[in-house]
């Protein structure tokens, strides 16, 4: 894989679900939500996604984390046989998510070599931070971006320019790895080098806009 660094310089992650896995959350109460914990994460999570798109497509910016917990207060309303004093503790497990398990030898593999490696979110900077430094990551980035700046959401390129604008390097010399398939769409539709890391054997999708490699894990760069 190392051949993908040749002419990339950069590589560049999304946060949540790629770094972090977004159903720890739910995981960790699992036992309390009930038989019905897996629809109630996926639905958290879509909402949470949904948000962004519709807000963006309107010209409206709103935190992350609000949109986080608006998400969270959808789900609770659509799943009435789960408990509402659920909603701190999994907000609060939310905050300081599980990295994946590859996450820190790959960043410190590659910054061995040289390669700059930086986050790309959707979350904002305070969640970003926390999120971080509760996974034991804070030390592997040279840049944590949160497309807050930008006030808009991925797959808008202004929140892509970012990284440009912070590395002063053009599109085509970023690595950009993320399991979000939207995410890749929107990266490769800015120009960088999109890799998918698609955990879970997903269908893929956006046929105009392809990763230049599909991974498991992010071990595997
Ligand atoms: C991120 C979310 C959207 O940008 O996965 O980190």
């Amino acid at each position: 894989m190392m051949d993908l660094f040749e002419t990339r310089r950069v590589a560049v992650f999304d946060a949540y679900g790629t770094l972090l896995d977004v159903h720890a959350a739910v995981r960790r109460h699992a036992r309390a939500i009930g038989p019905e914990a897996d629809r109630f994460s996926e639905l958290w999570r879509t909402k949470q996604l949904e948000y962004s798109w519709t807000l963006g497509l309107m010209g409206r910016y709103a935190s992350f984390w609000s949109l986080t917990e608006r998400a969270l207060d959808y789900a609770l309303a659509w799943h009435p046989a789960v408990d509402r004093t659920l909603r701190e503790p999994l907000l609060d497990a939310y905050r300081d998510l599980d990295a994946y398990p590859e996450v820190p030898g790959t960043l410190k593999r590659l910054r061995a070599a040289g390669i700059r490696t930086a986050i790309l979110s959707n979350g904002d900077a305070g969640m970003l931070s926390r999120a971080i430094a509760s996974a034991g990551l804070a030390a592997d980035f040279d840049a944590v971006l949160s497309v807050d700046p930008a006030g808009t959401f991925k797959t808008d390129p202004r929140a892509y320019a970012l990284v440009g604008e912070r590395f002063g390097v053009p599109p085509e010399a970023v690595l950009f790895c993320s399991s979000n398939r939207w995410d890749i769409a929107g990266a490769a539709a800015f120009g960088f080098g999109p890799v998918w890391v698609n955990r879970t054997g997903l269908p893929d999708e956006y046929p105009d806009l392809p990763p230049l490699r599909v991974i498991t894990a992010l071990d595997a760069l």
